[in-house]
């Protein structure tokens, strides 16, 4: 465990602590204007977080590095996977070697838990490369739309307030999207990107069992974003459902479960996806991990 620095004191597992909850997302918002306020509407944040910390005497928060369960599909095979997020310190105390002690933490908590690989996105790769992480290169896959399928029910609009019990009864009994790379199950961070992310539409299939994450660019793109439910409908299906006729797709999912003759667009942004595992464990296909599992 990292000792104590001078004025301040190491913490673990703190977020059941209303003041300590409290001062993480006050962390989060001052460094990445993140607010996480909506997590508490949707049933707070995930119980498998592992977070690490340090504090000041007066119960800030200075330094931390969250992990927490992120089960994966990859190559076709689960792999217990940990996800980091929440990595940030306060600019006074940058330089110290905070952020490195919980990085080495939170590498020996993962290990101890038997977690097979850890994924982060970050823009800093440089900050993680030195402790084994290596940059999975995201596409994302572009091609003709195909004709609408007729005669289809309309799919029903959702939203995450009318919708929560619907939306994570289908997250928790989810297909993964994707044999290549693909969140196998976690709910909370889908829940908090409806609200972070601009312009989401969520539509239910008429099967009532799936729902599509998806929304339309001002130049008559679709886009899709994700797909909750134990079965994966065809494009066709979908684009009858949302009755809508585009001219083209991008997925923001691999597309091998949704037989799209599509073409791979590398995502060549500042945000990069990082990987740590054996070498058998990182995906050897064209793929993405959905912007609603982003993290
Ligand atoms: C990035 C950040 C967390 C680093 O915190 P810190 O406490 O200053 O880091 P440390 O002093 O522990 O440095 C750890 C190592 O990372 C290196 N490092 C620090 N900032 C870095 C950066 N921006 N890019 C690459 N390496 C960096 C340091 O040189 C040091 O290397 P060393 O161990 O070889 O000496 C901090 O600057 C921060 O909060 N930035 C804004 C939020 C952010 O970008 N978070 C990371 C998101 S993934």
């Amino acid at each position: 465990m990292p000792a104590d620095r001078a004025g301040l004191n190491f913490r673990q597992d703190y977020f059941d602590d209303p003041a300590g909850w409290a001062a993480i997302k006050s962390l989060l918002y001052e460094i990445f204007s993140v607010d996480l306020d909506p997590l508490d509407t949707v049933g707070g944040y995930d119980r498998t977080s592992f977070p690490s910390a340090f504090f000041d005497e007066t119960g800030c928060c200075i330094a931390n590095l969250s992990g927490f369960a992120m089960p994966l599909i990859v190559n076709g095979r689960p792999v217990k996977a940990a996800g980091w997020q929440s990595g940030a310190v306060r600019p006074d105390f940058r330089g110290q070697g905070l952020f490195g002690d919980l990085i080495r933490h939170t590498l020996w908590r993962g290990e101890e838990q038997g977690f097979e690989a850890v994924v982060l996105y970050t823009d800093k790769p440089g900050l993680y490369a030195p402790h084994g992480f290596r940059t999975v290169p995201q596409f994302s896959f572009r091609g003709d739309a195909p004709k609408p399928m007729g005669g289809q029910k309309p799919a029903r609009h959702l939203t995450i307030e009318t919708d929560l019990g619907l939306l994570q009864a289908l997250l928790a009994n989810r297909l993964a999207v994707s044999q290549r790379l693909a969140v196998a199950q976690q709910a909370e961070m889908f829940l908090l990107n409806c609200h972070l992310l601009d312009d989401v539409s969520l539509s239910l299939m008429p099967d009532d069992k799936t729902v599509i994450a998806w929304r339309m660019t001002d130049g008559g793109l679709f886009e899709l974003l994700d797909v909750v439910g134990e079965q994966m409908p065809s494009l066709t299906e979908i684009l009858g459902a949302l009755q809508l006729t585009p001219a083209s797709i991008e997925t923001f999912i691999p597309p091998d479960r949704l037989a799209f003759d599509a073409e791979p667009v590398r995502d060549d942004g500042p945000l990069v996806l990082m990987m740590r595992c054996a070498d058998d464990r990182l995906p050897t296909e064209p793929c993405c991990l959905s912007p609603m599992a982003e993290f």
